[in-house]
């Protein structure tokens, strides 16, 4: 991107307006970030289908949101091509949000082969039935922070550092990256191609995620059942930031695509501010202050497989060109995680539905401000 464009302010009050109407396919909408996505799509009047396997955790914010109602809700495989087409074929998509990964590190070294199909392969087909789908316009790729060639470095990835990545989770989205730029240097210059873009976020806190070995939801389950609560890296500084905010970001970029596709084709950062990226055992006393209970245990594992400890996004790039910004700031977003799990656990009368609403129309007022 050149320097010839000027700074521009937050953009997040244009998404109801862009999105009424439109018609967007999500992929992993049975998971916690596609499953947040699709609840804010719908309330700005998007048309949702959604494309993933069925939930795996119990509970899980896919049943407990009753995600799927209002929409078109396929269960399938995205390595299964045949599949994902089919998907793209019945909602002819205006907008396409490439959600669906297999998304944790450690599962990653128990399942490398079914890694790399779900995260490259999986990204080749969805890209492949979008450019083969006339009405797609625009593509967003949702990889990781963790696509970058980590070097330890204090300083935060720029989009131009060099892909890589230790384990398989990682190296996979790395992969997934190359994939998405040689799709858009292949098939996406001429009229009517659609536009391509990557989103790289950072560790996403929120309601509703019970994935297995991430910290949240590990403290989740062991305050709503009095059990100790394991830590294993401590010192590891991750880039957390509430959900909504890399939600906001993959939505400018699919309107921004979407209106000027050629300008905005390119990987973006979506993280946090340097401040908040801190390590894990201070959020995990944050949390047990926040809710008031937690027994932590802290028992770093030398047998643990190698993770990286330092991890930080400039995310200047985004924040310029595409209006972009954090709005919450980390005590926020720990305050609001814990408040939408209590009222999972604690029997609010407001319906896990509600309570994501709720939030949605809270961070939307927040984005205003
Ligand atoms: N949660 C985070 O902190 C974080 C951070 C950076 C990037 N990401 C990325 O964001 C995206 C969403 O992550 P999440 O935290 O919501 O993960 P999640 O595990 O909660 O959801 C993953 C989704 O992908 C779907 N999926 C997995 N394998 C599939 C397959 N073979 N076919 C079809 N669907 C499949 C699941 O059904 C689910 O809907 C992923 O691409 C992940 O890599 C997440």
């Amino acid at each position: 991107m050149g320097n010839r464009q000027p700074a521009v302010d937050n953009q997040v009050n244009s998404l109801p307006e862009f999105y009424l109407g439109k018609k967007v396919l999500v992929t992993g909408h049975t998971g916690f970030k596609g499953g947040w996505l699709t609840i804010w799509l719908k309330l700005m009047g998007a048309e949702v289908t959604g494309f993933g396997l069925p939930p795996e955790t119990q509970p899980n914010l896919f049943t407990a949101a009753e995600v799927g109602d209002g929409m078109v809700s396929t269960f399938g495989d995205i390595r299964d091509l045949a599949s994902v087409r089919k998907a793209f074929l019945q909602q002819n998509p205006d907008i396409v949000i490439h959600n669906a990964a297999q998304a944790l590190v450690r599962r990653s070294y128990r399942e490398p082969v079914e890694t790399y199909a779900t995260n490259v392969m999986g990204t080749v087909h969805v890209l492949e039935a979008a450019r083969t789908t006339p009405s797609v316009r625009s593509v967003v790729v949702v990889t990781s922070d963790k696509c970058y060639e980590n070097h330890e470095w204090a300083r935060g990835y720029e989009e131009g550092d060099a892909m890589g990545g230790h384990d398989p989770y990682s190296s996979s989205k790395g992969a997934a990256e190359l994939v998405t730029a040689a799709y858009r240097r292949s098939f996406c210059s001429g009229d009517g191609a659609a536009a391509i873009a990557s989103a790289r976020a950072g560790n996403v806190i929120g309601g509703g995620d019970w994935s297995e070995d991430r910290l949240i939801p590990d403290m989740v389950r062991g305050i709503s059942s009095n059990t100790p609560i394991v830590i294993r890296r401590p010192e590891a500084v991750r880039p957390w930031q509430y959900v909504l905010e890399p939600l906001s970001g993959y939505l400018l970029l699919g309107q921004k695509l979407y209106q000027d596709g050629g300008r905005y084709a390119q990987a973006w950062n979506f993280g946090p501010s340097v401040d908040d990226s801190i390590p894990v055992v201070d959020i995990a006393a944050r949390v047990c202050a926040i809710w008031g209970k937690g027994d932590l245990r802290i028992q770093p594992d030398p047998n643990a497989p190698h993770e990286t400890t330092h991890l930080r996004l400039n995310c200047a790039k985004s924040s310029q060109y595409l209006g972009w910004c954090q709005r919450l700031r980390l005590a926020q977003a720990l305050e609001w995680t814990v408040d939408w799990y209590r009222a999972f656990y604690e029997g609010s009368s407001l319906s896990p539905r509600a309570m994501t609403e709720r939030q949605i129309h809270a961070y939307m007022q927040a984005s205003a401000s």
